[in-house]
């Protein structure tokens, strides 16, 4: 079969890397892809936004199934636009995708649901949210600010007095910083405990757990610094205990897919819950409607089901006829950023030491900002590559990933020191 595959991060290197090792698939398409993606199938010059252009270049290709990374061409309505036309497409609706790109739907979805979640309220007027931010009390702090829509992981502000609030209003609602995103805001109670992404595939009917991960969202060792994409993760992910994963199923997951459909708006595709979980009680910080990114390589490092088979079903509403075989052993993923991300940087540097980590034993380098450029590979992006290892325990797994990224420089290359620490401490206290 032929598959396209939309994106170009690490994520969309790591899905067109195991599409890649199935004997079904025939040929593999990567919109737009990046350095990394072109070991496995062909780079095609269309933006994950450029709707027209994929449908099109899909219909002139004949392809058999079409995967989508990102939120942004789902946000878009990409499932619609191909499945108007005849074209399998994984993924949820433009109507669907609303659990992740608008967060007063789904925070109000969540609130209708029962689905345990923080405390919020919303609001249109930045006076509003103020004088509502100047109601509350000290044991209030901190206080999470939210954006409406799409603001690539960045539109969430967790203040730590009134005034970071007030700030972080006018910010979003005045200065629109966020653009759009900025013309509603929630203001959140804030969760403490562990995060942890849950991520399940589903076709609407049937619902499928994915192996358990965290990722780690600050830019500095210790969770510290402002938030990022995600600067690595692993999997399994010791905190997601038996209990906890059935309750984060039962009370978080299965409900959610079942209340999308009682809502007109049936849910097909990766659905991913940013859990918090505190004594073993999770709450749900989030949905994204997708895969999440580094967690993704984490976990197709981990998988041995057929991706094609596994997606090719999830497709067309067999997704009751799969079972996910998964490698016992455990995966890292250390995300390689850009000196400055996730505010500014340079690209355009020389990636060395990628031939001498090429070949070795469990360890893949997934590519994501990164490109080619004559003869050489350069960094195109925030974040750059996603150095991903498997190992015998977490322990393993993280000295294998880590000798790997050391062979790997570029001129202001930046990683977090600390990936999989937390799971390390609880196999090890
Ligand atoms: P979100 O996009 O809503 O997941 O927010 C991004 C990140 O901000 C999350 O992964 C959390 O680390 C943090 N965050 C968001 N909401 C809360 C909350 N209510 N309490 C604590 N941390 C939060
Ligand atoms: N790693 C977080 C996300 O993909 O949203």
């Amino acid at each position: 079969m032929k598959i396209l595959v939309i994106g170009s991060g690490g994520r969309e290197h790591a899905l067109a890397w195991k599409l890649s090792q199935s004997s079904r698939v025939k040929k593999i398409f990567i919109a737009p892809g990046n350095a990394g993606t072109a070991d496995h199938g062909e780079n095609v010059p269309i933006k994950a936004d450029e709707i027209e252009k994929l449908k099109r270049f899909a219909l002139k290709e004949g392809m058999d199934l079409t995967i989508v990374g990102p939120e942004l061409p789902l946000s878009l309505g990409i499932v619609g636009a191909f499945e108007g036309v005849g074209l399998k497409i994984f993924g949820p609706s433009k109507e669907a995708a609303a659990i992740e790109t608008s967060k007063v739907f789904s925070k109000e979805f969540m609130a209708r649901h029962n689905i345990p979640a923080a405390g919020f309220r919303k609001f249109t007027d930045p006076e509003e949210a103020k004088s509502y931010a100047g109601t509350l009390e000290a044991r209030d702090i901190p206080l999470v600010v939210k954006a409406d829509g799409l603001a690539g992981g960045k539109g969430v502000f967790v203040c730590n007095s009134m005034d970071e609030a007030f700030l972080a209003i006018n910010l979003m609602m005045k200065e629109k910083i966020f653009g759009e995103a900025g013309n509603c805001v929630i203001l959140e109670e804030f969760l403490t405990g562990e995060e942890a992404s849950f991520i399940a595939i589903t076709d609407g009917k049937t619902v499928i757990p994915l192996a358990t991960t965290q990722d780690h969202k600050p830019i500095y060792d210790g969770d510290k610094g402002p938030n990022t994409g995600g600067m690595g993760a692993y999997s399994p992910a010791p905190v997601v205990t038996e209990e906890v994963e059935e309750e984060i199923m039962n009370a978080i997951i299965l409900p959610a897919v079942k209340a999308m459909g009682d809502e007109d708006r049936p849910y097909k595709g990766f659905l991913y819950a940013g859990v918090m979980i505190k004594d073993g009680k999770p709450k749900a910080l989030e949905f994204n409607c997708r895969l999440g990114d580094p967690e993704a390589q984490a976990l197709l490092m981990r998988l041995k089901s057929d991706l094609s088979r596994v997606i090719s079903a999830a497709a067309d509403g067999r997704l009751d006829e799969i079972e996910l075989d998964w490698d016992e052993r455990s995966s890292v993923c250390v995300v390689m950023a850009s000196e400055g991300y996730p505010e500014g940087y340079e690209k355009g540097k020389e990636i060395r030491g990628l031939d001498g980590v090429a070949g070795t034993e469990d360890v893949m380098v997934f590519h994501a900002g990164t490109k080619r450029e004559d003869g050489r590979i350069i960094t195109d992006g925030g974040r750059v590559l996603g150095v991903t290892g498997l190992g015998n325990g977490i322990k393993e797994a993280i000295e294998k990933t880590y000798r790997a990224v050391e062979k790997i420089s570029w001129e202001g290359a930046y990683y977090r020191k600390d990936i999989g620490v937390k799971a390390l401490r609880k196999e090890s206290p």
